[in-house]
């Protein structure tokens, strides 16, 4: 993963039209001409019904919320009314955007005609698995996977990656926001009927119906993430989240965050973890904004586990925010840092970014010559995340096999334009904190 598979801007609705048009009856001296005694849209109507229902792994055009259709795959399907080869919906996949943009569709968003031939084989393979597990059988895959008492043995891995590739949660209702989810999460099995969760935004307990979070809001003490708040800024604030004492919570967090994060699995075990939760702070309470986990420790060096900034804060500079915090952890603890990989697509260019960034204010201030080590001492980013981005940046030159950094503060100002924001400052000074120690 982080592979750019779709525009970004797609979600913004400004992806490229697919180059849809040309219906495959109209390309004209591809087929045979249709028979003169059967009318034309009487032989339409029957190749469109022959293919009906689509399988799994088939390919055709859908209509998308931009009006213009573009190429899915079929990932599964369901019936939704009567048991005729119509009455379907299809759980479709853009194959030029980013996962979190699967869903749903109605047959009328197919265009038929461009039905392609050929089915995905290894998709029906697993599709068809897929459709042939019990959601006890799922379930029970799932709960292995969030509590990880067992490995998986690698069908059951795949039966697992095809379950999850239809979201569960449609939507969730998070203080006061309803947000569209992206993608699966392994919620426990009671909550396989819901298409919508309504969560505390203080606890993060989740449950099924509104008036059950309106009951709970009237007992639950929490104003703001349990722990120790460690940073505090204007309205934001950090709090710190320890897996092992708040249970409960790192496990609420995770199945939150599961929805807004693809590859990452949850079978970690939270004890391991600590959580800083990212909030900005009014009279009525601490109302989370997103946050960062980190393994208490990495023998790999990871300063940074998962990060999410909820849909209804991104673009603020929020994730440029914490990604800028876990390396002023890092400085503290005097270590470099990298963050667990894969990386997101968003991810990969939310850390280019914040890369790009710190590294180009640095060379454009410094006088003489600085090296990757020193770069990586200033700034606690590991020396191949360093020398990866000022590679693409083609910063970078190899001389008597040594790596040079050669800096023209000219390109320099030009990548820098080009990196985007700074996103929001942390102010280290407000910063109170000392490194992980396990207490005996
Ligand atoms: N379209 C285009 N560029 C984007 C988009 C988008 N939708 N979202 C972020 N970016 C890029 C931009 O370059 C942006 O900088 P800019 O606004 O100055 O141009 C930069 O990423 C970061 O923007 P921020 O506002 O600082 O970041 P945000 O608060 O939006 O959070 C994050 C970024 C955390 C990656 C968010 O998109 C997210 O939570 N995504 C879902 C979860 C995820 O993918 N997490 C990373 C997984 S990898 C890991 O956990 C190690
Ligand atoms: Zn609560």
């Amino acid at each position: 993963m982080g592979s750019l598979d779709a525009p970004i801007s797609a979600e913004n609705g400004t992806a490229p039209a697919a180059g849809h048009g040309k219906s495959p009856l109209t390309d004209g001296g591809m087929r045979p001409p249709p028979s003169d005694s059967v009318p034309e849209y009487e032989l339409v109507k029957r190749r469109r019904s022959s293919v009906l229902p689509l399988e799994v792994g088939t390919r055709v055009m859908c209509r998308w919320r931009d009006g213009k259709y573009h190429p899915v795959k079929v990932i599964e399907r369901r019936r939704v009314h009567g048991c005729g080869p119509n009455d379907y919906e299809y759980y479709v996949h853009y194959t030029e955007f980013n996962r979190r943009l699967d869903e749903w569709v109605k047959l009328d968003q197919l265009d038929l005609e461009s039905v392609e031939a050929v089915v995905d084989e290894k998709v029906e393979e697993k599709g068809a698995s897929g459709l042939k597990m019990t959601r006890h059988q799922k379930r029970k895959i799932d709960e292995t996977h969030v509590e990880g008492h067992e490995e998986l043995d690698a069908a059951s891995l795949r039966e697992h990656e095809e379950f999850t590739k239809v979201k569960n949660i449609a939507t969730i209702e998070l203080g006061r926001y309803e947000i569209e989810t992206w993608y699966f999460s392994p919620f426990p099995s009671e909550y396989n009927d819901c298409l919508k969760l309504f969560f505390c935004e203080f606890c993060l307990n989740f449950m099924k119906r509104k008036e059950q979070l309106q009951r709970h809001m009237k007992k639950c003490d929490l104003k703001h993430p349990p722990g120790d708040e460690i940073y505090r800024s204007g309205t934001l604030s950090m709090f710190e989240v320890d897996g092992k004492k708040n249970k409960v919570y790192g496990q609420n967090l995770c199945y939150l965050a599961k929805l807004f994060l693809d590859h990452k699995t949850l079978y970690y075990d939270v004890d391991l973890f600590l959580f800083y939760v990212l909030c900005e702070c009014d009279e009525r309470g601490c109302h989370m904004v997103g946050y960062f986990s980190k393994e208490k420790h990495s023998e790999e060096s990871y300063n940074l586990a998962c990060i999410l900034t909820l849909p209804p804060y991104q673009r603020k500079g929020y994730g440029k925010f914490l990604i800028a915090f876990s390396y002023e952890l890092s400085k503290k603890e005097g270590k470099v840092g990298t963050p667990e990989r894969p990386l997101s697509d968003l991810g990969l260019l939310s850390y280019r970014g914040y890369w790009t960034r710190v590294l180009l204010d640095i060379l454009k201030k410094h006088k003489g010559n600085i090296s990757i080590k020193e770069l990586s001492d200033m700034t606690a980013i590991k020396a191949e995340d360093i020398l990866t981005t000022l590679q693409s940046l083609e910063l970078i030159q190899y001389r008597k096999g040594q790596h040079v950094i050669c800096a023209d503060p000219k390109v320099l100002d030009r990548h820098l334009k080009a990196a985007g924001r700074g996103g929001l400052d942390v102010d280290v000074s407000k910063l109170i904190w000392t490194p992980y120690k396990e207490q005996s």
